[in-house]
């Protein structure tokens, strides 16, 4: 597999906040890699930059081996390309889930209903969700909310998919559906980085774990090396706190 995803020295502040503070990594194909770390590492931001929603100070991201933060770049194409998905959902609450999906392929792909419209039946059914298309979210459950979302980002037909705490907001019974989701997702391929609490989730599904603190990826690698045998002893100390 070739590598899908480059971060070489991203450097991103805030004012005199300095978040990232040169982050290397690199995403094969078909990799899923969990970013873990304290509140206020840099997680968030990360994918943030990642999609482009920030502009980096310095360093390069490179997608496919082009560099996709040049200042002058389009972004929309690029978005296209990587979906995020974040903690809230944002439905429009007037709209359908169906309705909701086929919003951004209709605008931004230019397509029609009836071209589209079999292809977004498809990912409802492949999600469990054939049923609930015709709902209006607060007919859903949050963790059918959340999936219709991760649905509307795959209806872009995206090669990345990065994901924000998706299942923070969620009530613990409905986590497990969210993040089978996941596994499916990766099953079928897709790249995905993840920023994620759910320790025992990175455990067995991520292909490589990545520990963020002060803005740096501090230690990265495969989960069975990274949560029992950590190297860095701040690693250590932050999973004695969350495990
Ligand atoms: N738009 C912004 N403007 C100013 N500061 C920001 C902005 N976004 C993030 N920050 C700051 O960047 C730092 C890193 O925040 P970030 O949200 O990336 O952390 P995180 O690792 O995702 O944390 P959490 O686990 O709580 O989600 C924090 O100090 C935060 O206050
Ligand atoms: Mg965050």
């Amino acid at each position: 597999m070739g590598e899908k995803l480059r971060l070489e020295g991203v450097i991103k502040s805030f004012g005199a906040n300095d978040v990232l503070c040169g982050v290397d990594l690199s995403v094969d194909e078909g990799e899923m890699v969990c970013l873990i770390g304290a509140s206020g590492s840099g997680k968030s931001t990360l994918l943030r930059c990642l999609n482009l929603l920030e502009p980096i100070d310095d360093g390069r991201i490179l997608l496919d081996g082009v560099d996709i933060s040049e200042p002058d770049l389009d972004p929309l194409p690029v978005r296209q390309r990587m979906g995020l998905v974040f903690q809230s959902y944002n439905l429009f609450p007037h709209m359908t889930a169906f309705e909701n999906v086929m919003l951004a392929p209709r605008r931004v792909l230019r397509k029609s209903r009836a071209e589209l419209a079999p292809g977004v039946e498809s990912l409802f059914a492949r999600f469990g969700l054939a049923a609930q298309m015709g709902h209006y979210p607060d007919q859903l459950s949050g963790g059918q909310q959340q999936r219709v979302a991760i649905i509307r980002a795959l209806a872009m037909r995206p090669e990345v998919m990065l994901f924000d705490e998706v299942t923070s907001s969620l009530d613990p019974e409905l986590v497990g559906e969210v993040l089978d989701v996941l596994r499916l997702l990766k099953s079928e391929g897709m790249t995905m980085v993840l920023a994620t609490h759910e320790m025992g989730f990175a455990r067995d599904a991520a292909d490589k774990v990545c520990f963020l603190d002060g803005g740096r990826i501090l230690e990265e690698g495969p989960p069975a090396t990274i949560f029992t045998d950590p190297h860095e002893p701040r690693t250590r100390e932050f999973l004695r706190r969350v495990l």
